[in-house]
């Protein structure tokens, strides 16, 4: 039976039937926000590339964080700058990173606020790549020692949550083996199990001091014209290994991975909504072109309705501020 008797319109004749019939529900519980931590102290300054996006000293972290906590946001995800970069990265597992003390400060002083870590060397080596190199190739295995080692310190400062960005193969056994090891069972591990090559990375290896110094990360970041299928692999290997929760990367071109992997696997799904996809939308709001508020909710709201369970997004705060008032 169609139109006359059926009449798609009458769902969406106001708003509260719209709110009662909308399948999908965005709330704050629903986003992790990223933070950039330097080192040094009293220091929030501007990211250029990344509007209202800050490098923060752990003890001005610490100040944004408790202001995140009571917006309600579940979590942050902190990235690090070191103080000096190296062949191996080394600054990446010292206890003294400008990570390690940010988050023992959050841990110390908002311990309700989750959080997760990044782990990967692109920010602290001097080729910026994410693995070590040997003869001009990324060393895999002997990268896995490095990367374990850094997920080892960032539990042992405290973090909730380590979540490996560096793409190489059999570092979640490695570092589930280490942490287990050391007696940190209960660090939870959340995998970037299906990340892309993008060009929507561009604004955050500003921001990160990340731009590899020479060819690009296509040998272990994986090819957006690879198969759906090729990313179930990645994920279903990353859960075997010991991953509790994964990852697909970026969102918005990769709906399609997200949808995937909601209906194959039964653990929390995150998406990033990467920088590119945050600098697009406020670049075409200053130009004029869209509202900036209405392209966010929107941006979100699809990529849960895709499946995500949680979105990691530089949105969060104004978002969680939209969502509570
Ligand atoms: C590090 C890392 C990157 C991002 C998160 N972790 C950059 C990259 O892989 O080149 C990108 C995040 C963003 O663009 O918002 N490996």
């Amino acid at each position: 039976m169609g139109f006359p008797h059926v009449r798609m319109r009458r769902l969406r004749v106001g708003s509260a039937m719209r709110r009662l019939t909308a399948g999908t529900r965005l709330s704050v519980n629903d986003l992790v926000c990223p933070l950039f931590v330097c080192p040094g102290e009293n220091i929030k300054k501007p990211i250029p590339s990344m509007d209202g996006c800050f490098h923060f000293s752990p003890d001005t972290l610490l100040r944004e964080a408790q202001e995140i906590c009571e917006l309600g946001v579940p979590a942050v995800l902190l990235f690090g700058l070191p103080l000096r970069k190296d062949a191996q990265g080394s600054e990446a597992w010292s206890e003294d990173s400008a990570v390690c003390r940010a988050v023992r400060a959050v841990k110390k002083a908002v311990p309700d606020l989750l959080v997760i870590t990044d782990v990967c060397l692109c920010a602290y080596t001097e080729h910026g790549h994410c693995g070590l190199i040997r003869d001009g190739k990324i060393d895999n295995d002997q990268s896995l020692q490095c990367l374990a080692r850094m997920a080892l310190a960032h539990a042992r400062a405290g973090a909730d949550v380590v979540a490996p960005s560096d793409m190489m193969d059999g570092r979640i056994g490695m570092i589930r083996q280490t942490l287990d090891e050391a007696g940190f069972s209960e660090t939870a591990i959340l995998s970037y199990a299906a990340k892309y090559a993008s060009a929507f990375y561009g604004p955050f290896r500003d921001a990160a001091d990340s731009a590899p110094a020479f060819g690009n990360r296509k040998t272990y970041q994986m090819d957006p014209a690879a198969s759906v299928r090729q990313a179930m692999r990645e994920i279903a290997l990353d859960i075997e290994e010991g991953a509790d929760m994964v990852m697909v990367k970026p969102a918005l071109a990769y709906l399609d991975v997200i949808a995937a992997a909601r209906q194959r696997f039964d653990v929390p799904l995150a998406a990033y909504n990467v920088s590119g996809e945050y600098m697009m939308v406020n670049q075409a709001a200053k130009a004029g072109l869209m509202d900036r508020q209405e392209a966010m909710l929107e941006i979100l709201l699809a990529i849960k309705r895709a499946g995500a369970d949680f979105v990691i997004t530089y949105f969060a705060r104004e978002a969680a501020a939209l969502l509570n008032g």
